[in-house]
């Protein structure tokens, strides 16, 4: 595993979009795996500066991403596919048909996981996994929990994520309590994984996660047993380590 730490939430975002746009140059058709959150805006707004000098060009290039709330339709503001569309897809020139999130308003939860998991059988491996990471060390959705959850599943996140995700939600508007995640087994599959985290109020559960045990009560330590990891963290967020 390599750790870099990066000045600050600026550095940390040019460098993760430094991975991520080397790996859509040596590879135009690479598949990204891509995550939600504040933490990886800075990057994705690199990606877009660099792709309008002419420096990037995503037209071979498909998405999936990590998770999305159950219950929300995409055109919803705190929908992660409108998230993806805002920040990234509407303004580079990737097919949107060739971008992929979980359907936050399929009814059979199990038939939508199905679905997501045939579409990464067909995608084949990820060349890259972007990830963030929780307060309580979750990936995607993949909550702490007694065993390492494997597919694609339908969770019910946790009160601390709600709570943590709650300021990104309208006064009075209710966080969605289900969402659809990747799980674990396929991000672990993923050929490199680049996790990027910030701000001091990451850096003890960066600590647990990559210097503690791995166990399912802290998600994020099982990349301690991938091959390929790149951690980017800011000094804040990298100051227990
Ligand atoms: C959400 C997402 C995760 C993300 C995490 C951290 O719950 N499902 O993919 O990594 O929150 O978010 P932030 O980057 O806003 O701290």
């Amino acid at each position: 595993m390599k750790i870099i730490i990066a000045n600050d939430y600026e550095d940390m975002s040019r460098k993760a979009a430094n991975y991520l746009s080397a790996q859509v140059i040596m590879k135009p058709d690479a598949v990204l795996g891509l995550a939600t959150g504040e933490t990886p805006i800075g990057a994705y707004k690199q990606l877009v500066e660099w792709y309008n000098k002419g420096d990037i060009d995503f037209s071979q290039t498909s998405t999936i991403n990590l998770d999305e709330y159950k219950g929300l339709t995409g055109d919803h503001k705190q929908s992660y596919r409108y998230f993806m569309d805002t920040n990234l897809f509407d303004l580079i020139n990737i097919k949107k048909s060739n971008t992929y999130l979980p359907n936050g308003m399929a009814e059979d939860e199990e038939a939508e996981c199905a679905r997501y998991e045939g579409i990464m059988k067909q995608l084949g491996n990820i060349d890259m996994q972007l990830l963030g990471i929780g307060l309580n060390g979750h990936i995607g959705f993949n909550e702490p929990g007694e065993s390492f959850e494997k597919t694609t599943h339908c969770v019910q996140l946790t009160q601390s994520t709600i709570d943590a995700n709650q300021r990104l939600f309208d006064e009075g508007e209710a966080v969605p309590e289900k969402a659809f995640t990747m799980g674990i087994k396929s991000i672990m599959q993923s050929k490199h994984i680049l996790l990027i985290a910030n701000g001091e109020k990451k850096a003890q559960i960066i600590r647990d996660a990559f210097f503690g045990p791995v166990t399912p009560k802290v998600p994020a330590s099982i990349l301690q047993l991938h091959n390929n990891v790149t951690v980017i963290v800011d000094k804040e967020a990298g100051k227990l380590i």
